[in-house]
């Protein structure tokens, strides 16, 4: 007997053949991530940012999550649209992205504030090391959408990373442009 597994469409990223779970964040649910809090205001807060969807998994020791996000392209004011980002609740779990499609930046932060970028493209494979928090930035104009797999265990950390990364990504004169953040 051959069991059917599930599977994705690798130019896509859609997940099929198992029970997915779904979540959409939209501009109204990311308060005080964009760095321009008026354009954030101006913006219609239903619009969707980016979509996760995973397979529906059992969790514990030694079980991994699988799950694909899809991230819209757009900017507020100048910043590109981007997930909010997390370190892992268990600091030490690592995770992999890989990407599947559209063009953008993988940011990773240290625990030290040191921050670096990854270009994320067709094929591209992002090792992401335990204790290094991780957030996708879409610089192209159409969906970006990665692969991720993570252990269940992992959970996420989004408070420690409340006042932002050390790195914001913007577009200046058409180019996409990375700065360091002051205060951040
Ligand atoms: C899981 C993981 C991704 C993100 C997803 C949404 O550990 O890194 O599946 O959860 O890209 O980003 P956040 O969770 O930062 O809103
Ligand atoms: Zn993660």
């Amino acid at each position: 007997v051959i069991y059917q597994p599930p599977y994705m469409n690798w130019a896509s990223g859609a997940l099929r053949g198992a029970p997915l779970i779904c979540k959409t964040t939209h501009l109204g649910d990311l308060p005080s991530v964009f760095a321009n809090d008026i354009a954030w205001r101006q913006s219609d807060p239903r619009q969707p940012v980016y979509r996760v969807e995973m397979f529906e998994s059992p969790s514990g020791e030694g079980y991994l999550y699988t799950g694909v996000t899809h991230l819209h392209p757009g900017l507020i004011g100048d910043e590109y649209f981007m997930t909010r980002g997390h370190f892992h609740a268990r600091r030490e779990q690592g995770e992999i992205y890989f990407g599947l499609c559209g063009e953008g930046l993988l940011l990773l932060q240290d625990e030290q504030g040191k921050a670096r970028l990854e270009q994320v493209s067709t094929g591209s494979v992002h090792i992401i090391p335990g204790f290094t928090a991780h957030r996708l930035i879409n610089t192209g104009s159409g969906v970006l959408s990665a692969l991720a797999v993570w252990p269940s265990l992992a959970g996420h950390d989004y408070a420690a990373l409340a006042q932002g990364f050390a790195l914001r990504v913007v577009e200046q004169g058409g180019q996409v442009q990375a700065k360091e953040v002051q205060n951040g």
